[in-house]
């Protein structure tokens, strides 16, 4: 399939944006301040923080960082469970859903067999998912403008 445009100059921290790429929904999050921090708070409780499973597979060398992206604040990322491929949901808000652990950061949760993921699109411990979601090739075309594929 053709490589995808997308202008992120709208995206407010904290926003998230789906466009379709190759027929699979691709999400660009503009992660706040807080939220990056909250990564670095987590590898304990991944199942492969650094993104070394599968690496050429799922993480581009660009992407292979602590935020798994280019530029730090923005996430690229395959919305499609590395398990058996449902769509995982955004669970950006803090606590109180039974599914969820009471000190959750944010992420996304896969709602057919609970694997939960990071703001990084990190899989946590003990979820049926084996892997990162996939980070898909991407670059720069500007300060604004992405070229996913
Ligand atoms: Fe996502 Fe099984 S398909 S946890």
């Amino acid at each position: 399939g053709a490589a995808v445009e997308v202008d992120i100059s709208a995206l407010q921290p904290g926003e998230k944006l789906t466009v379709e790429w190759r027929g699979k929904p691709v999400w660009i999050i503009r992660r706040t301040k807080e939220q990056l921090a909250d990564l670095a708070t987590l590898d304990d409780q991944l199942a492969d923080p650094e993104s070394k499973r599968k690496p050429s597979e799922f993480t581009p060398v660009y992407a292979r960082n602590p935020w798994r992206s280019i530029k730090e604040e923005v996430l690229v990322c395959v919305g499609i469970c590395t398990h058996l491929g449902c769509s995982p949901v955004d669970k950006f808000q803090t606590g109180a859903q039974p599914s969820l652990p009471a000190d959750w950061k944010g992420g996304f949760l896969c709602p057919c067999h609970g694997s939960t993921f990071d703001l990084a699109g990190r899989v946590f411990k003990n979820k049926p998912a084996p892997d990162n979601l996939e980070v898909p090739p991407h670059m720069y075309l500007s300060e604004t403008k992405l070229l996913i594929g």
